[in-house]
C-alpha cells in the first residue's frame, strides 16, 4: 500500500522530463522558461527522494479484524473451557492452557516445557514427584499462539510439520496423514488434535491410560475415546448443543466439534493488532518514539530483519538455520536417536533443511520470552546479537541461559549435544543468515521498535482464563 505513495512522485518526475504537458504557463499561455531551468535539479531531488522513500516505506499493511478467520462467540467460549480442561489429557493432569497460559503471553515462560506429570505453571512448574516424575522434557519451546487465526497462516510448528496441503486429499499435511477426522474448520482445529495424542505432552505413558495406547496403535482411534469423556459430561453436552446446530444430543458430538471450538477460541483470544506500530502504519506518526522509528528504519533497512520477518505478521513462514545452541532431549528420530533437533529436515528428509526452523512472528514478542525454538536466549538483546554473529555467540553461550525446570534425573543428558564438538561443527556449517555489525545503540533501537509490536491489551484478553471448567478438575 505504501508503494502507492510513490506514484504521484513518479508522475512528477516524468512530467519534469517533459514526458507530459507543461503545467507552468504564464498568462499568455507560454511555458514558464525560468521555471524550466530548474526542472532538472528538481527532478534529481525528486528521484533521490523517491529512492530514499522506497527504502523507508517498504512497510507492511496494518493488521486488522478482516485478516482473521471468523470465530463464533459461542464456540469460542466453549473452546476456552476445553482449552483449560485437563479432561482432554490421558491422565487428566494437564491442559492446553498449562503450556499456553494467559499469565505467560500464551506460552509458559520456560525454555523447554514440562508435559504431563509436572505440577504448577510457568517457571514454577515442577517436574513431578514419585511415579509421576516426567521421563523427558518437551524438546521445543512452547510457541505463543498470537495471530495464528490469521487467514494467511498456512504452516504451524517450529518445523512446519502441520501445513495446508492436499497431499493426503484432506486439505492438510499432518502426522495423521490420511487418517485425519472430517469437518475440521481450519489449521488450528487440525493442530489441536495432536497434543492430546503425544506421550510427553498430554497423553501420558504406556499402561497409564487408554488414550496413549490407542494413539500408538492407530492415532484416529484415540480421538473418539477422548470425545467419549466429553459426551458423558452433562454440562459439556448442553454447551455443545447450544454452540452447534448439528448437535441434538450427546451422540452427535464428534472430535471435530471439540477442536473446532478450541480453534474458535484461539482465533479470537489471541488476535492482536492494537499496537503502536499498527497506529503508525495507519498514519499516526506520533505513535512511535524517535528511537522506535530509528529501530524501524534499521529493521526494514540495514539490519535486513524484514527479509525473513516480513509482512503484517512478521514471518515469511519459511525455514532458516541461525544455529542456536542445542540442548535438552532433542527430537530424536527412529534412525537418529541422538539428542539433537534437525528441525525442518526431520519433516522434509532433505539434507538442505538441516537445523532449519520456521521464522517466528514478532508480534507481542516482549511478552513471550525466552526466545528461539528451544528458548535458548532469555532476552531480546541476546537473540538479536545471536542473529548478527551466530558463530561467536554460540561460542560464548553458557548453559545458565537456558531456563530449565530442575530435574536432576534428566540433567545428565541436557547438555550432551551442546558439548559435542562434531555436532557443533555440523551446526555451524549450515547457517542461513549473513553476519552483520550493529552498534549497541542500533540494537537498542531495534529492541525499542519490537516494543511497538506489543498489543496495548496484550495481557488483557477478551475471555481470559476460566476459573472453573465443566469436568470440575483444577484449572492451572
Ligand atoms: C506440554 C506442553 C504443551 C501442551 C499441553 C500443549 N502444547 Fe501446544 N505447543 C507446545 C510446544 C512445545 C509447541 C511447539 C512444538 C513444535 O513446534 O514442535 C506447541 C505448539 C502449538 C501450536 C503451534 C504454534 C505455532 O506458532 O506454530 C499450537 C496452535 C498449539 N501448540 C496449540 C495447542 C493446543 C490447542 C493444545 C491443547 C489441545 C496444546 N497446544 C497443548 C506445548 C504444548
Ligand atoms: C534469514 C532469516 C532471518 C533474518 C534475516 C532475521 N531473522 Fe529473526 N529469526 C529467524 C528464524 C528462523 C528464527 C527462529 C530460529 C530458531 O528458533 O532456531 C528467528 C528468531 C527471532 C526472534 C525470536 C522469536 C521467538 O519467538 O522466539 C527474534 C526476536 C528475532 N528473530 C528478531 C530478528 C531481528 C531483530 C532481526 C534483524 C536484526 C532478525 N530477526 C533477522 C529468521 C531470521
Amino acid at each position: 500500500m505504501h508503494c502507492l505513495f510513490k506514484l504521484p512522485f513518479l508522475h512528477q518526475v516524468s512530467c519534469n522530463f517533459k514526458f507530459c504537458k507543461c503545467h507552468y504557463r504564464n498568462k499568455n499561455n507560454e511555458c514558464n522558461k525560468a521555471f524550466k531551468h530548474f526542472l532538472p535539479f528538481i527532478s534529481i531531488f525528486i528521484i533521490y527522494f523517491n529512492i530514499c522513500q522506497s527504502h523507508a516505506l517498504d512497510l507492511p499493511d496494518p493488521l486488522n479484524k478482516n485478516d482473521f478467520h471468523y470465530s463464533d462467540p459461542k464456540k469460542a467460549k466453549l473452546g476456552s473451557l476445553l482449552f483449560y480442561d485437563k479432561i482432554l489429557s490421558g491422565n487428566q493432569n494437564i491442559s492446553c492452557g498449562t503450556c499456553h497460559h494467559h499469565d505467560f503471553g500464551g506460552s509458559d515462560g520456560l525454555s523447554l516445557g514440562i508435559g504431563e506429570g509436572g505440577q504448577g505453571v510457568g517457571p514454577k512448574r515442577n517436574a513431578g514427584i514419585g511415579t509421576n516424575k516426567i521421563k523427558k522434557r518437551v524438546p521445543r519451546n512452547a510457541s505463543a499462539l498470537w495471530n495464528l487465526g490469521a487467514k494467511e497462516i498456512h504452516t504451524l510448528l517450529h518445523d512446519g510439520s502441520i501445513s495446508i496441503s492436499d497431499i493426503y486429499g484432506n486439505q492438510f499435511n499432518t502426522p495423521a496423514q490420511e487418517w485425519l477426522p472430517p469437518n475440521l474448520e481450519n489449521i488450528l482445529a487440525v493442530q489441536a488434535l495432536f497434543p492430546m495424542t503425544k506421550q510427553f505432552e498430554m497423553a501420558g505413558n504406556f499402561g497409564e491410560n487408554e488414550i496413549i495406547g490407542l494413539s500408538h496403535r492407530k492415532i484416529d482411534t484415540a480421538w473418539p475415546a477422548i470425545t467419549n469423556r466429553i459426551k458423558s459430561n452433562q454440562t459439556y453436552v448442553e454447551l455443545f448443543k447450544y454452540a452447534y446446530d448439528d448437535i441434538n444430543d450427546f451422540r452427535d458430538i464428534k472430535i471435530s466439534h471439540v477442536v473446532n471450538s478450541i480453534a474458535a477460541f484461539i482465533i479470537s483470544e489471541w488476535a492482536s493488532y492494537d499496537t503502536p506500530f499498527d497506529d503508525y502504519l495507519k498514519g499516526n506518526h506520533a505513535a512511535l518514539t524517535s528511537n522506535q522509528v530509528n529501530g524501524m528504519n534499521l529493521f526494514y533497512g540495514k539490519a535486513n530483519c524484514s527479509s525473513c520477518h516480513s509482512g503484517s505478521l512478521f514471518t515469511d513462514q519459511k525455514f532458516y538455520s541461525i544455529a542456536l545452541p542445542q540442548f535438552g532431549p532433542g527430537r530424536t528420530r527412529l534412525f537418529d536417536p541422538y539428542t539433537r533437533d534437525v528441525g525442518r529436515m526431520a519433516e522434509s528428509d532433505d539434507l538442505n533443511d538441516m537445523y532449519k526452523f520456521k521464522t517466528p512472528s514478532l508480534r507481542n514478542i516482549t511478552l513471550t520470552a525466552p526466545y528461539g525454538h528451544n528458548g535458548a536466549y532469555p532476552t531480546l538483546k541476546g537473540i538479536i546479537k545471536h542473529h548478527l554473529d551466530p558463530k561467536n555467540m554460540l561460542k560464548k553461550w553458557t548453559p545458565d541461559k537456558a531456563n530449565l525446570t530442575p530435574a536432576e534425573w534428566l540433567e545428565e543428558i541436557d547438555f550432551v549435544v551442546f558439548q559435542d564438538k562434531r555436532e557443533r561443527k555440523r551446526l555451524l556449517s549450515r547457517i542461513d543468515i549473513k553476519s552483520l555489525k550493529l552498534n549497541e545503540e542500533e540494537i537498542d533501537n531495534i529492541i525499542d521498535f519490537l516494543h511497538s509490536l506489543t498489543d496495548k491489551d496484550g495481557n488483557n484478553r477478551p475471555l481470559g482464563r476460566p476459573h472453573t471448567v465443566p469436568s470440575g478438575l483444577p484449572v492451572d
